[in-house]
């Protein structure tokens, strides 16, 4: 088995007669749920963790992953009171690297100051203020962009090879 084949079935675990399928034509590698309720949060969840584990994640890193989507749902159920999350594997060109990126997104009032939000502890609610930053330390890769106003958007990613 050459190094790409051995790669490409990691990625893929669930179609190993087709390894160059592209990760958009598979379900479960890539989904959007709109979040407005507890059950959506509850919902994410599950469908975070049926992709992370589907592309191949370990199960110590699937929890990361889920506990982070589960922080930056709640997040947007909390403080927008509603949005979505998208996420879907993604490849580096270029790197033998597969990835689940996540996106969530939303109208609500946005964060005036995203560096005082990324530190623990602080909060506006009646939370520990351990949300973001948590999500930060579970995630490789995380970025925030908000608006005070017009909303935030907040993208993660996690990374199966280094
Ligand atoms: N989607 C969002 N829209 C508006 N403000 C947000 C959003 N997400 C986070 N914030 C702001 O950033 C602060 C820090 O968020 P973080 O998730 O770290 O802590 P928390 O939600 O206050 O508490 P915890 O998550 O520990 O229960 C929040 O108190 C809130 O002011
Ligand atoms: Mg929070």
């Amino acid at each position: 088995m050459t190094l790409e084949a051995k790669f490409q079935s990691q990625r893929f675990p669930s179609s190993p007669g087709r390894p160059g399928a592209a990760p958009a034509s598979q379900p479960a590698l890539q989904g959007e749920i709109a979040i407005s309720s507890e059950n959506d949060i509850v919902a994410a969840r599950r469908a975070i963790r049926e992709a992370a584990t589907a592309l191949g994640f370990s199960i110590v890193d699937v929890t990361r992953i889920v506990t982070a989507a589960s922080e930056l749902t709640r997040n947007i159920y909390q403080y927008a009171g509603s949005g979505t999350v998208r996420w879907r594997a993604v490849h580096q060109a270029g790197l033998a690297t597969a990835g689940l990126q996540l996106v969530f997104e939303d109208h609500g009032p946005g964060i005036a100051d995203v560096d005082q939000a990324m530190e623990s502890g602080f909060t506006t609610g009646r939370g520990m203020g351990l949300g973001l930053p948590g999500a930060r330390r579970l995630m490789d890769e995380m970025r925030i962009q908000s608006r005070v106003g017009m909303g935030t958007r907040i993208e993660i990613a996690k990374w199966l090879r280094k």
